[in-house]
């Protein structure tokens, strides 16, 4: 368990994005409203994408490293073009905790901790099923199954790739506030453990689909 919870999590991170916003801010709604914040949210049929990832200190049992084209508001159902480069220093299967706390962009800043969440014991499954377009990529490099009968597994190894299409669909997650998000996942092997082993930060955005 130790040294095999590495950047699945992480990994799922990305891929649960949508769901980890629907989870996290019908809380924050709440709150926001009885504190008087101040902010006000829609929620609808969305669009999802990406302005950029970053590194966060960890171990670096995985570390991925991505690039993605610029969102174009013109064309909105235009695929981003994804290139990256994952290291995963062991395989990734189901068995991590990721921490994920978000920050929210309201009235020209970064209101950070705007939620915190925890996923027990999730990794690659997570990630298949919540970002499987995301994932297609992964298992095309990486040779792990998108069966959903086939336990999940993305194998250590190192997989560089560059230019492929990615589809950020969350069929999960058909609605979703709009907003402007910083999301920071961390993913330890264990509840309890300070090892980070996989940090990333995703700067997203969703916002209402055109014709939704
Ligand atoms: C991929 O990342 C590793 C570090 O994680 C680096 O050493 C290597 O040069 C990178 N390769 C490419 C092609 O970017
Ligand atoms: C992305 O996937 C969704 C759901 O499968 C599909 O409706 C949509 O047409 C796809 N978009 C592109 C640009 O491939």
């Amino acid at each position: 368990m130790l040294e095999r919870g590495g950047g699945p999590a992480e990994t799922a991170m990305l891929s649960t994005i949508p769901a980890i916003l629907a989870s996290a801010l019908l809380p924050l709604l709440t709150l926001d409203c009885v504190s008087g914040r101040n902010i006000h949210w829609y929620a609808g049929p969305y669009l999802g994408f990406v302005h950029q990832f970053e590194v966060c200190p960890s171990v670096e049992r995985v570390v991925l490293i991505f690039r993605i084209s610029h969102f174009n508001p013109v064309r909105p159902f235009d695929n981003q073009i994804l290139s990256g480069n994952m290291t995963f220093r062991v395989d990734v299967m189901d068995n991590h905790w990721t921490f994920v706390d978000f920050a929210v962009r309201s009235n020209n800043q970064w209101k950070e901790n705007a939620f915190i969440m925890n996923f027990p014991k999730t990794g690659c499954s997570s990630l298949r099923e919540n970002v499987p377009d995301f994932f297609r990529i992964i298992a095309k490099y990486s040779g792990a199954s998108t069966d959903k009968a086939v336990p999940c597994r993305v194998p250590a190894g190192r997989y560089i790739f560059s230019n492929e299409p990615v589809n950020w669909t969350f069929p999960h997650f058909p609605v979703m506030p709009y907003g402007h998000y910083r999301i920071r996942a961390r993913a330890r092997p264990s509840s309890t453990s300070t090892r980070i082993n996989f940090c990333m930060i995703l700067d997203v955005e969703a916002i209402p689909k055109p014709g939704g």
